[in-house]
């Protein structure tokens, strides 16, 4: 979408369509907002005190203007009680006015931001909501769409400092794009994203950022020692990749690690799945593609630091060739893994994942994946399970996430939880038994990250939206995109912790 900043804007719209926001005792104090409640012949301030026009939050109501205003369309978007304005609900009451206007068809809006509390924070979290909010699931229906992009977008503030709001504006737009390109790749099925096709596809995200890239093959795989992944691909025709982005911000600067999962079909393997819901594990390669998503907003802000980004990418299937229970696997950093379920796959990839990004100079990691059921019944699909062995490191992460507004929420990770892992066999188990099975899977990856400080994203609650909400569609989320990049932003500002 394209889209503009305007401040100390009082009068004169062009646009399809213009959104305002309504608060429960009135409309926003801006100028704007005043004259087209006039060229309403002040119908519109009547209809919200006389509750003719919804004011509860991301509630909204059309209005067409028969020609008293230079545009048709008028929405009034409810934003709820005037003290609780915050980035937050500008987030939500943006993303729920271009949904709306998406199925109305609109394609060029004017999105008044009421001129209350931080301008440039509400402003961009606006512009983040509208761009998430202006996505679609539907890649593969041939029949007339019911909703259109919108296309051009101006949001408008009636004071405030132009540079600090377009520049917030600007960031929050980068980041929105690329959350859209981590959606897009989760939504995409199993045949249509093999390994092969997502390891292209960050071949392209990385040509058009200037980002280095490498595509490691299974051949390499194998000389790397990387034999835990290569467990994973045994039983699929299609080869892993393992993919390894680079940004350099700063040659005096350290390097972050990030590492994504991504199995771009899960189905189990030999501890096969049940068949319901099981599409849904089409979208088990979300962590790699935020990561992914992530580069791409880290290339395109340019902060001062530098970023490594690990892509760990296989299928997931049975065969003859496929990975057993039972079987015994060597990975990249020497220790021996008993797989005593082949649905632990996630775990299997990331460890080798997280040695390489430590072997291209990581010091500091961040590991992102849909990795356990256990952790969606510990915290639903609202929170992000987070684990960390720095509190630090862990701390920054979350003052990110915090940043972007994606919820995410610290779980222990006490050294108790270790010995569930403990096999009869080799170093360490691949599954922990049904107890704390979001925490003994964290423990796993926390044995492959060495003494590095590393915190874990467990994103299989919040990778899915599983209902459509006013300012978000079901489908996949593209969670942790905006954190990680916010990360990087972060550690140029503070450096890193030790
Ligand atoms: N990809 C799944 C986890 C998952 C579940 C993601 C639901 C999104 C929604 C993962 O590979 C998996 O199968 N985990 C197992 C681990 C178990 C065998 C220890 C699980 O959670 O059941
Ligand atoms: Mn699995
Ligand atoms: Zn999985």
């Amino acid at each position: 979408m394209d889209i503009s900043v305007a401040t100390n804007v009082t009068d004169s719209v062009e646009a399809d369509a213009v959104v305002v926001h309504a608060f429960e005792d009135g409309l926003p104090e801006d100028a704007l907002a005043g004259n087209i409640d006039r060229g309403m012949d002040g119908e519109l301030s009547r209809a919200i005190s006389d509750g003719r026009v919804s004011t509860a939050a991301q509630h909204v109501t059309p209005l067409l203007t028969f020609g008293r205003l230079p545009f048709g369309q008028l929405l009034v978007v409810g934003a709820g009680r005037r003290e609780e304005w915050s980035p937050e609900r500008a987030r939500t009451t943006a993303g729920a006015a271009v949904r709306y206007l998406r199925a109305l068809k609109q394609r060029q809006v004017s999105l008044l931001v009421p001129a209350l509390g931080d301008l440039a924070a509400n402003v961009a979290a606006s512009v983040h909501g509208a761009e998430i909010a202006n996505f679609s699931t539907a890649q593969y229906k041939t029949k007339e769409p019911g909703e259109q992009d919108v296309e051009r977008l101006q949001v408008l503030v009636s004071s405030g400092n132009p540079e600090e709001i377009t520049a917030a504006a600007d960031k929050a737009h980068v980041i929105g794009e690329a959350t859209n390109v981590a959606r897009l790749l989760a939504n995409e099925p199993g045949n249509k994203l093999t390994p092969t096709i997502f390891a292209a596809e960050a071949q392209q995200v990385a040509g058009a950022n200037g980002l280095e890239i490498d595509v490691m093959d299974e051949a390499r795989m194998r000389d790397n020692g990387y034999g835990s992944i290569l467990g994973v691909s045994r039983g699929s025709q299609e080869p892993a990749k393992m993919v390894t982005l680079r940004y350099r911000g700063d040659p005096e600067a350290p390097t972050i690690g990030f590492v994504g999962k991504g199995i771009t079909f899960d189905s189990g393997g030999i501890s096969i799945k049940p068949a319901e819901n099981m599409h849904l594990m089409k979208s088990d390669m979300s962590g790699a593609a935020a990561v992914l998503g992530a580069m791409q907003a880290i290339a395109q802000l340019g902060p001062r630091t530098n970023v490594v980004g690990v892509l760990c990418i296989s299928e997931n299937l049975p065969s003859g060739s496929a990975l057993k229970p039972g079987d015994v696997l060597t990975a990249g950093n020497g220790m021996t893994i008993e797989v005593l379920n082949t649905d632990a796959e996630g775990r299997l990839v990331m460890a080798d994942g997280l040695v390489h990004a430590r072997s291209q100079g990581a010091t500091h990691l961040v590991d992102v994946a849909t990795l356990t059921g256990a952790c969606v019944v510990a915290l639903g699909r609202v929170a992000t399970g987070v684990f960390g062995s720095s509190q630090p490191w862990t701390e920054l992460l979350l003052e990110a996430a915090a940043h972007t507004g994606e919820r995410m929420w610290q779980m222990p990770l006490f050294p108790e939880y270790r010995e569930q892992l403990n096999s009869d066999v080799a170093d360490v188990a691949n599954v922990g038994g049904r107890d704390a099975g979001a925490i003994t899977a964290a423990a796993f990856l926390r044995e492959f990250a060495g003494d590095a400080p590393w915190v874990h994203l467990d994103i299989a609650g919040t990778s899915w939206v599983s209902s459509d909400k006013p300012h978000l569609g079901k489908g996949p989320s593209g969670v942790a995109t905006a954190t990680l990049a916010q990360l990087a932003e972060l550690v140029d500002d503070r450096g890193l912790p030790a």
